[in-house]
């Protein structure tokens, strides 16, 4: 495997090469956030949004992160690599405790931890589990905390799915690393935005342009059994872009493969995000 251009507190170098302390509390607390930024054809897609909603979880923590040169880590890693299409992860934890303590010393330095990767955006289709959303309330904060989607996207694929679609108390969520949609003949459905759900970047940039093609959209509080009528479901993430669901594993649907509603906005957003231009 080629080398991973990374960087660590702002000190480049290759990913296999950085050591970091057992005390960081990223790692004994997850105390910390991250962002997934994509690029494609050499281009970043939507990079400011991802700056802010970084910025955002750095707040939510009380974290305060010097967004100018994070930005300028971002795409320095990204032309270090040479890579035409892949992601950039960064996580920026509280610090490095000196001995495990839940409060933290607000004296600590936060730590940034980068690194580039070749991804391709390719379509994919996905068979997905339904399960309970069993995580935290603040699941808007794009934390490290991942070990409910962690938990359940494992149960997931231990049963041949890819992903899972989560519902709290019936209510539907999100999937295990991504947002949720449906369609039915003439209306794109999606979970509003709350505490229980990531403001995801592409579910915000698909939002848009399906309301600029002139699609009927609505973001509220759907009832998990509501998706068993749909003509067409996706999840759509900065990594999968928007994926097609073609089997619930746990629920007996009616989906549409490549149903027209899936196929404007599939095709709006490859032409306005990956195709380069
Ligand atoms: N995850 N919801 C969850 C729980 C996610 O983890 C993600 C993305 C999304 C979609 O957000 P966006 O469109 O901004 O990527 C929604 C990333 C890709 C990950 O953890 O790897």
């Amino acid at each position: 495997m080629d080398k991973i251009f990374a960087v660590y507190n702002s000190i480049f170098s290759y990913l296999d090469e950085i050591k970091i302390s057992p005390l960081s509390r990223a790692y004994t607390f997850s105390d910390s956030v991250y962002e997934v930024i994509p690029f494609c054809n050499s281009n970043l897609i939507a990079f400011e949004n991802h700056i802010n909603r970084l910025e955002k979880s750095c707040d939510a923590l009380n974290l305060s992160l010097d967004m100018e040169k994070t930005s300028k880590e971002i795409c320095d890693l990204i032309s270090r690599s040479k890579l035409i299409n892949g992601y950039v992860y960064y996580q920026v934890s509280r610090g490095v405790d000196l001995i495990r303590s839940h409060i933290f010393d607000d004296s600590l330095s936060v730590e940034t931890f980068g690194y580039v990767v070749d991804h391709a955006f390719k379509s994919q289709k996905l068979k997905v589990m339904i399960c309970e959303d069993m995580r935290w309330q603040r699941c808007d904060i794009k934390s490290t905390s991942l070990l409910g989607n962690v938990l359940s996207m494992n149960d997931a694929n231990s049963h041949g799915c890819d992903e899972v679609i989560m519902h709290k108390n019936n209510i539907l969520t999100e999937g295990g690393a991504s947002n949720v949609f449906f369609a039915n003949e003439d209306t794109v459905f999606t979970p509003a935005l709350s505490n229980n759900i990531l403001p995801g970047i592409t579910r915000e940039l698909l939002i848009n342009e399906i309301k600029n093609l002139g699609i009927k959209v609505e973001e509220g509080d759907f009832d998990i059994n509501e998706i068993k009528d749909a003509k067409s479901i996706w999840l759509t993430s900065s990594t999968k872009g928007l994926a097609q669901v073609m089997d619930i594993l746990n629920l007996e649907t009616n989906l549409i493969e490549d149903h027209i509603l899936f196929q404007k906005c599939e095709q709006i957003f490859v032409e306005k995000f990956l195709s380069g231009s």
